[in-house]
């Protein structure tokens, strides 16, 4: 199979292209190249197989670009709720008007399948209860409005030929050559890494539902795979049930995993999303999809990544690794202008 796969030189990108050519697929990728100052090891198999990619953005992708292709695994956003919030406005073009526009070339080309890379953060502000796919998405953001935008008008499109897959997937943790320090298991393992000590502000009520980046990997490659019957249209959360944790429960475990690390919690609430997700779905009806990880794991492996590497401060503060910081950055530098576009 032929795959398109667009954000290929992000987290999830960097690590799926590789993962998508070893399981015998040919992959095609497309990147604007926001991040590409911020490239965290490259021993360990991380340069091991790259696809060829174009250098393009989403909103200049023309019929021409997916030639040939089979299959799409849809990724290249502005890619969480700061970064939404940054510029609503170009969230709102890239985010949902780019790829409403990429499923109808991709229909309009006779490429049947459409995998999106959607978000639990469409649950937006709960009380902890637990959703699922059922539960009406309560968006808080630009960046979950998009994600249901494209979810609804995407949908709309499914027909014989054309398979749309919706993954909302829980926060991503894990190794990824273009780390990203902004989400909160690769955060707190950063900390505890480089200051052995975890303070935090709030309270760490919140609920959060956290996967590994390869279980990720892993729903991708068989909803691109699974028989178009069995995943038509449908909307998928992608995690484990037993994954759902309180931030200061992740921040528990990750402190036990950094030996001598302290850990304080605040008194604050701060940030008002809070959801406990359940993922029965996608155990009972993607076919062979089960999560392997778990945040412990995770924050083990990190552990074992930042020793290797010896990352230091400077590194877990490096702009390119906090994707706000690096838009920003390329906007106050005048490298990109007000539509996002390289100058
Ligand atoms: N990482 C997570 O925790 C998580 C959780 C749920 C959903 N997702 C979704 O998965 C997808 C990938 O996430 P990620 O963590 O790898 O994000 P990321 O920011 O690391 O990667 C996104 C990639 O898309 C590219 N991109 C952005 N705008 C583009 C444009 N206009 N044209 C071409 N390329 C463009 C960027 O350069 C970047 O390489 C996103 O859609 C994100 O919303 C991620």
């Amino acid at each position: 199979m032929k795959v398109f796969v667009t954000g290929v030189h992000g987290y999830i990108g960097a690590v799926l292209a590789p993962y998508l050519i070893e399981r015998g697929m040919t992959v095609v990728g497309l990147d604007v190249g926001y991040y590409r100052d911020g490239w965290l090891f490259s021993d360990n198999g991380a340069m091991r197989v790259q696809p060829y990619t174009l250098n393009k953005d989403l909103r200049d992708i023309t019929a021409a670009d997916l030639e040939g292709c089979e299959a799409i695994a849809h990724l290249a956003e502005l890619s969480n709720d700061p970064l939404g919030q940054n510029n609503p406005r170009v969230t709102h073009e890239i985010n949902h008007r780019g790829s409403l526009t990429l499923a109808q070339l991709a229909r309009g080309a006779g490429i049947g399948r459409f995998v999106y890379t959607s978000s639990c953060s469409v649950y937006g502000a709960g009380t902890g209860d637990f959703v699922d796919e059922r539960t009406a998405p309560n968006p808080q953001t630009a960046y979950a409005e998009c994600k249901v935008l494209v979810e609804r008008d995407v949908g709309q499109l499914a027909a014989a030929d054309f398979c749309p897959v919706f993954l909302r997937n829980a926060t991503a943790y894990g190794a990824s050559p273009r780390m990203r320090f902004d989400i909160v298991l690769n955060d707190l393992s950063a900390m505890a890494h480089t200051s052995r000590r975890i303070a935090m502000t709030s309270d760490g009520s919140p609920w959060r539902p956290v996967v590994h980046i390869l279980d990720i990997c892993e729903a991708i490659y068989l909803a691109l795979i699974a028989p178009a019957e069995a995943v038509r249209g449908k909307v998928f959360n992608v995690g484990e049930n037993s994954e759902n944790y309180r931030v200061r429960e992740l921040a528990a475990i990750v402190a036990e995993e950094f030996p001598g690390c302290e850990l304080s919690v605040g008194s604050s609430s701060g940030d008002n999303r809070s959801y406990r997700v359940n993922f029965d779905r996608i155990h009972s009806e993607l076919p062979g999809f089960r999560c392997r990880h778990t945040a412990r794991d995770g924050a083990r492996e990190l552990r074992q990544l930042f020793e290797r590497i010896e990352m230091g401060a400077d590194t877990y503060a490096f702009r390119a690794f906090t994707r706000l910081k690096q838009l920003k950055y390329l906007q106050q530098t005048g490298q990109i202008d007000a539509e996002f576009r390289w100058r």
